[in-house]
């Protein structure tokens, strides 16, 4: 996680949630089977589905919550549409997936900014993992890879309106506070959630 902007471009937040969740990405990174010499396509699928009822479950939740923050544009944001494509064009049954049900929980806009703050991050490390995939498994934006470079070229520009987002919110020490344990919250739902679905390694 390359993180080479000088400290003083990077908001106390964005500081806090990059410290805070460090040992948490790396350990996750470790466990996903992307690199891993077993990965086939059916592993992939299987990958996918459980991403898909983590996501949508996620993304419905941040969609009613009432803490959801103005001026954040979700829905241009969700991820579960390229899940969807792509689960499809892998000829999935999209209907019988199972659906995770212990998520981080919103009480707070901090919160939400927290969750949003991993699920945006999450898109940084899709290009190296969308050439591995196109390069192992032949895939590719329409047959089955879109969520992994799933804001392709504007992945830069998306992270930094976001970061800008995140840095021009009002949070004093105990919201940001709230922002990381959320963020926190976020990474081990994901991989308990993974882990129940035996997708990793
Ligand atoms: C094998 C899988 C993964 C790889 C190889 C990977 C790789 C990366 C890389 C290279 C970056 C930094 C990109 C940059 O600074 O330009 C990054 C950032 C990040 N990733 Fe991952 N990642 C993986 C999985 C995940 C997952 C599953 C999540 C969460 C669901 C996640 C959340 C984040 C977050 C929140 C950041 C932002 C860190 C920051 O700059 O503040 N990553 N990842």
């Amino acid at each position: 996680m390359p993180q080479d902007q000088p400290l003083s471009a990077v908001s106390p937040v964005l500081h806090e949630l990059r410290a805070g969740t460090h040992t948490r990405h790396v350990a996750l990174e470790k466990r996903l089977p992307f690199f891993s010499d077993t990965l086939d396509l059916e592993c992939y699928k299987r990958l996918m589905s459980a991403y898909y009822g983590f996501y949508h479950e996620l993304e419905n939740r941040l969609q009613h919550s009432p803490w959801m923050t103005h001026g954040f544009d979700l829905h241009a944001r969700f991820k579960t549409p390229a899940l969807r494509q792509d689960l499809q064009a892998l000829g999935v049954r999209i209907q019988s997936l199972a659906l995770c049900a212990a998520l981080p929980v919103l009480h707070s806009p901090a919160s939400v900014l927290g969750v949003l703050y991993v699920l945006e991050g999450a898109t940084l490390g899709g290009n190296v993992l969308r050439k591995q995939i196109s390069e192992r498994l032949g895939l590719d934006a329409h047959n089955g890879c879109a969520f992994l470079y799933v804001y392709g070229a504007d992945t830069g520009r998306q992270w930094k309106a976001f970061m800008d987002f995140l840095g021009s919110a009002p949070l004093d020490a105990q919201a940001r506070g709230e922002a990381v344990q959320a963020a926190c919250s976020t990474f081990s739902c994901f991989e308990q959630w993974l882990e129940r679905q035996e997708v990793l390694l």
